[in-house]
């Protein structure tokens, strides 16, 4: 089925979730083609739910042995997250492109949007870790607003914020219905939980240092009592920060390798910034679908 989308003139719908015809190409060539390794980690989120910000955290995180904290030329002051931790189908296998894996040495870390059951079959079958992160609804939808609006690509043709918010409610949204996308991986947390780990944005803005021992700790690569000590924690979550990464020149004026201007990634990086654009109306009529659709799952989503 095919919709008047809010990225385009036309969102499709494939395997259950909504995509554009601009990705489809690089969703199954990487469906197809991609060879999970064991040692993978595969950072899967909803669309504008902070990934840039995860995989910042995962960079530094995992390689903080090959590239130290504290030092003066670690790969984030000069590359943008997104350079160091590639999507698998936005940017690896884009335009069903073969891509080269000889540069990346193992762990290898990566991205997706993609649900569970779309995952390419060798991540399902392999030991490769994915890690999950949301973001509440309201934030999210606001987030990709304005990311859309910014993006000015010529297949926008809608951008009226009513009108967004209306196909997000019916579940038309890139990778969306969003709570199927959520509620996938919430469930799957249960039934694998040594391959996937579930975060939400709020949390890791809340409690940075336990949610991130948590992270290091599922990964395989935990904080040793000195690194602590050592500040090596405090220094990853500096290092992360939106006050550090939206001030880095890269981030200012740089662009990424495929092209989009990396300010785009940043802009206000709160919680809470809903309120300013959300109606009492909407904010209603999101509370009554998501109660729905969310009702008995226990997942809570954190507004402020
Ligand atoms: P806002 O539009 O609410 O500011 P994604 O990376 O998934 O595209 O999500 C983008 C959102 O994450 C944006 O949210 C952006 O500002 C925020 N963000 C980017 N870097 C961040 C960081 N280091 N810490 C917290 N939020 C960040």
């Amino acid at each position: 089925p095919k919709e008047k989308g809010w990225i385009g003139s036309y969102i499709y719908n494939y395997q259950g979730f909504w995509t554009s015809p601009r990705l489809i190409q690089g969703v199954i060539a990487c469906q197809q083609q991609f060879q999970a390794q064991n040692s993978d980690i595969i950072l899967v989120t909803t669309p504008k739910s902070g990934t840039t910000w995860l995989k910042a955290l995962l960079f530094s995180l995992v390689n903080r042995k090959k590239y130290p904290i504290f030092e003066q030329n670690h790969p984030l002051l000069v590359k943008n997250p997104h350079d160091l931790v590639p999507f698998l189908e936005l940017k690896l296998y884009v335009d069903g492109q073969v891509p080269d894996f000889s540069s990346f040495t193992p762990p290898r870390i990566m991205s997706t949007h993609l649900p569970y059951d779309s995952l390419p079959k060798s991540v399902q079958d392999s030991r490769t870790k994915l890690v999950y992160l949301c973001r509440n609804p309201r934030d999210t939808f606001i987030s990709m607003w304005h990311f859309t609006n910014n993006l000015r690509l010529d297949y926008i043709d809608t951008n009226s914020i009513e009108e967004m918010f209306d196909h997000f409610c019916k579940g038309v949204s890139l990778y969306g219905p969003f709570w199927n996308h959520v509620l996938d991986y919430w469930g799957k947390r249960i039934e694998k939980p040594k391959k996937v780990i579930f975060l939400m944005y709020e949390e890791i803005k809340e409690k940075p240092t336990i949610q991130l021992k948590r992270l290091a700790e599922f990964l395989e690569f935990p904080f040793s009592i000195e690194e602590e000590n050592c500040g090596v924690i405090d220094e990853i979550l500096r290092m992360c920060s939106f006050d550090n990464l939206s001030n880095l020149d890269v981030n200012i004026n740089g662009k990424l390798s495929t092209g989009e201007e990396t300010k785009m990634f940043f802009r206000r990086g709160e919680v809470g910034d809903w309120k300013h654009y959300f109606t009492l109306e909407m904010s209603e009529k999101l509370n009554h679908i998501i109660k729905q659709k969310f009702h008995g799952s226990g997942l809570n989503f954190l507004y402020i």
